[in-house]
């Protein structure tokens, strides 16, 4: 059936015709309205989403890609879900920190209002909670990576994990700049009242008044016994110093990670103001370069390629570079073989350079 009226309602499909009636209506895309916006602390706010009948669901701990409409221009960023994975009223929940440059973010912040319809990607992303848990869960996270672990310690709560001092253990141990930054401070604090088995450490690092202060340092850490696993997600400075603690002292609970920042970009050469012209050959677009990343000169152009976390580590923007020269934003790498795979979210042309787009 959907082939058909794909076919019958060529070239533009199906949903250009459905969104006409209704915006929310599409044969396959998850589209959301906004129900609500919210600031839950300094620097932070939440939406309150309501998914059209293609979203398939998802696992504490998965995120988004989460695409909205800004002055005409399709702007696309990755967002975790925030929500129990029961959402009792159906709504998703995303938190978003306000990054300085943000162009999406800074709208979220500003502009963004109930109403809105933003475009949804099915959940993605292997940092979840297994079905088979262990007895004592550690949620470590920093900042606005507090987001995917909320999910989580909201999932145990309705699934009664931690409900008596004799049932499972949580220790939820969260890094923020201070009390005000702390994202979801009340309900945190609900939480541990209500559930014996919850311990909530919160550690500021410009402030006080936290369980702990200043950042992670391995005495943070609470006993793990054998049957223990971690999940920490935040700045990469936080989950790579957690990680160095496993590899140094061998500490054999599972352990699993996210960063919400690509790794530290390296110093690329200086290739001096951006020059030459990108082709975008499928589509048969130009544009003069920029110095952006190609996916945000794709975008710009018109185009919407595929992409998943635009930090270069999901790979999903993986396309073909046919001629010409790419820096990689996160190595300094120069690639200069016609012909070759490169991610589009993490290289900028150095002059002319075609794009199999
Ligand atoms: S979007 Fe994930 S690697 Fe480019």
């Amino acid at each position: 059936m959907v082939p058909l009226l794909e076919a019958v309602t060529a070239p533009h499909g199906p949903d250009r015709y459905l969104e006409m009636l209704n915006p929310m209506w599409s044969l396959r895309e998850v589209r959301a309205k906004i129900i609500d916006v919210r600031q839950t602390a300094r620097g932070s706010v939440t939406l309150a989403l309501r998914p059209n009948g293609n979203w398939r669901g998802f696992r504490a701990g998965q995120h988004v890609a989460f695409t909205i409409e800004i002055d005409g221009v399709r702007r696309t960023r990755c967002y975790s879900l925030a929500c129990s994975v029961y959402c009792p009223d159906g709504l998703l929940e995303l938190t978003v920190a306000a990054e300085p440059e943000g162009v999406v973010s800074g709208h979220l912040h500003s502009d963004a209002g109930p109403g809105a319809m933003v475009r949804l990607s099915q959940a993605q992303g292997g940092f979840t909670l297994p079905d088979d848990r262990p007895e004592h869960i550690l949620l470590i996270s920093g900042g606005s990576g507090i987001t995917p672990v909320m999910s989580m310690l909201r999932t145990l709560c309705d699934d009664g994990f931690c409900a008596t001092d004799r049932a499972g253990r949580v220790t939820f141990l969260h890094y923020a700049r201070s009390a005000d930054h702390v994202a979801y401070r009340d309900e945190l604090a609900v939480l541990a009242a209500e559930h014996p088995g919850l311990r909530l450490l919160r550690a500021y690092t410009r402030g006080s008044g936290g369980e702990l202060a200043g950042r992670f340092e391995p005495t943070h850490l609470p006993s793990l016994g054998s049957d223990a696993a971690a999940w920490v997600c935040g700045p990469a400075g936080l989950v790579d110093a957690v990680r160095a603690l496993w590899d140094c002292t061998g500490i054999s609970v599972p352990l699993q990670t996210e960063q919400f920042t690509a790794p530290a970009a390296a110093l690329p050469a200086d290739d001096g103001e951006p020059y030459g012209e990108v082709r975008f050959t499928h589509s048969g677009r130009r544009v003069a370069n920029t110095g952006a990343t190609l996916l945000e000169q794709a975008e710009t152009a018109g185009m919407n390629p595929q992409f998943g976390c635009r930090m270069g580590i999901c790979l999903t923007c993986t396309s073909r570079k046919t001629t010409g020269s790419v820096r990689h934003l996160h190595t300094g790498e120069l690639s200069t073989e016609p012909d070759s795979e490169i991610q589009i979210c993490s290289t900028v042309p150095v002059g002319d350079v075609a794009v199999d787009l």
